[in-house]
């Protein structure tokens, strides 16, 4: 079969569907607020797959389900459990003590891994994620709480001692902030959301949490471990247009911190909604455009894999993908036909087929989006030059490799985010490196080489411009205990599960003048067990 007519025959019937794929249709009509689970009467969004069924009709979107369409009311009710629970820092959450909020995280984690299967189902099907990484994504989420729980353990550990300076005895902690709203990308739903919200709680705050637009329904099978794990309050969710309910909450000025990953213009757009924005602390994952900048002695093999899977795992609908790589003109034949074979190689299908790479898109707008680029690209005069390139079927666009790119085109400066690869020729290693310099996007690059003349340079003019540089590999958030920020527009805070903690948290400190009186009073409290805070408890 021709690309183009694997392309034309890519959805499947009912039947098709293996049992293990098969799922039932989820109305969603519950929300968590101050610990009930809430019967929604109101309207409701309609949850479409981006993966179609061919019928007697033709091809047609899988309807998934629905969920609820809050409004300002509910959102600010969400709001206020959270801001009661919270009580200004005296609630039961933030003055439980690190070891109790800790097993109430690990009563959660040990319901989660119950809802396994349903959660990894749902996200396959909401976001076209294949079964296999969508698996992932749940492991990953799992492993990222227990490694969290694991560094908030260290973190105390360490500052369960007493400091004394120039005559000041000292104790030296981190407290919480107050209220967290979180929200996350609808490219990791639940691994996103869920690397703000779990530390956010696990550092005392109190939670407001909305799904991404797409991937909403995979939160459902979560909802009643976190109203059984958490006191009430803590967790709170909301659905809805963010316009709608988002804004509303904003503009109270009771969010203490902003943990979102999308758009920076999004972003900015929230920051601007707080009334006193020097009392908002901001964690943000925002825009990128990952360079790869391939070397004319670099091991094209090699490069040829590293760009491949970052530019299309997932379809290219990873912040971290490679969003354009600079192929020295030495090299760039031999890497261009290298990688369209590459492309070749990869597997077409549903997000339920074995090893299966490119699936349909989640987006609604994304496949005339992705269009609307190539199409320009074309007429500032560059080619797709593989077969098939950028041929869209419903959501699904099989990748498409344009050459050469120029800073005339859209795809020069704009996130594609999806199976899009620019390509550009260069002949002086300053070109690609102006472009970092130039961007507005400061997240990570990727350099492929072997010449450590050359690339020790590189290395230092770009360790200024990224937040990581990515030595013959691709682009890539993990491992999560790795710090993951990015400078200009792609990041504000830096997220990791040890840098997480700190970023939920503040440093406050109980300090006393060192006199016979002060000692006798600071032992009293130690040996007496009078406070959650000065404590020299160790967790073991
Ligand atoms: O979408 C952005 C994610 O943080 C990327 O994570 O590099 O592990 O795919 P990843």
């Amino acid at each position: 079969m021709t690309i183009e007519e694997k392309i034309k025959n890519i959805f499947p019937a009912d039947a098709d569907i293996p049992e293990e794929a098969r799922f039932t249709p989820l109305e969603q009509k519950e929300y968590l607020a101050n610990g009930k689970i809430k019967n929604w009467t109101g309207p409701r969004r309609e949850v479409l797959s981006p993966v179609s069924l061919v019928a007697k009709k033709g091809a047609e979107r899988v309807r998934l389900g629905s969920y609820p369409l809050m409004t300002e009311k509910e959102a600010l009710e969400a709001l206020d459990a959270a801001v009661k629970a919270y009580d200004e820092g005296r609630g039961l959450w933030p003055t439980l003590g690190v070891e109790g909020r800790i097993a109430h995280m690990e009563e959660f984690v040990y319901r989660m891994k119950e809802q396994r299967a349903s959660v990894v189902s749902l996200l396959m099907w909401e976001i076209g994620k294949s079964l296999e990484d969508s698996g992932k994504e749940f492991d990953r989420t799992v492993e990222y709480i227990v490694d969290t729980i694991n560094a908030l353990k260290d973190l105390d550990r360490a500052s369960s001692r007493m400091t004394v300076a120039q005559g000041i005895i000292a104790q030296i902690k981190r407290a919480p902030l107050g209220v967290v709203l979180c929200m996350g990308p609808y490219n990791y739903p639940l691994n996103e959301t869920f690397t703000t919200l779990i530390p956010a709680i696990l550092m005392g705050n109190t939670v407001v949490f909305k799904p991404p637009k797409y991937g909403v329904l995979l939160h459902r099978p979560l909802l009643e471990a976190f109203r059984d794990s958490f006191p009430k309050g803590v967790v709170n969710t909301l659905y809805g247009e963010g316009r709608k309910i988002i804004g509303p909450i904003m503009k109270t000025g009771k969010v203490n911190v902003l943990a979102f990953i999308g758009s920076s213009k999004v972003a900015d757009i929230l920051k601007q909604q707080h009334p006193a924005p020097h009392r908002l602390r901001c964690v943000l994952g925002l825009d990128a455009k990952n360079a790869g900048i391939i070397l004319p002695d670099a091991d094209l093999d090699l490069a040829v894999s590293e760009t491949l899977t970052g530019a299309l795992s997932f379809n290219g609908q990873r912040c971290t993908a490679l969003k354009i790589l600079f192929v020295h003109r030495s090299a760039q034949s031999e890497f261009l036909e290298k990688l369209v074979t590459a492309i070749e190689g990869m597997k077409l299908g549903m997000p339920w087929e074995p090893k299966v790479k490119i699936t349909p898109l989640p987006e609604d707008e994304k496949a005339p989006y992705l269009a609307e680029v190539i199409a320009d690209a074309k007429q500032h005069g560059a080619k797709v030059i593989n077969e098939s390139g950028g041929l869209t079927n419903g959501n699904f666009v099989y990748p498409a490799v344009v050459y050469p790119v120029t800073e005339k085109m859209r795809l020069w400066s704009e996130e594609q985010f999806g199976p899009v690869i620019p390509v550009v020729p260069f002949s002086d290693i300053k070109e690609p490196l102006k472009y970092v310099v130039d961007s507005n996007f400061g997240q990570q690059v990727s350099v492929f080489g072997r010449d450590m003349d050359k690339i020790a340079p590189m290395l230092d003019t770009l360790v200024n411009q990224v937040c990581r540089v990515n030595v013959n590999s691709q682009c890539q958030r993990g491992p999560d205990v790795f710090p993951f920020t990015g400078r200009k527009d792609s990041a504000e805070g830096t997220l990791s599960v040890s840098d997480a903690l700190r970023v939920f948290s503040i440093r406050t400190l109980v300090a006393a003048k060192e006199s016979d009186a002060n000692k006798a009073l600071i032992r009293g409290i130690l040996r007496d067990r009078k406070s959650k805070f000065l404590s020299t408890d160790f967790i073991l």
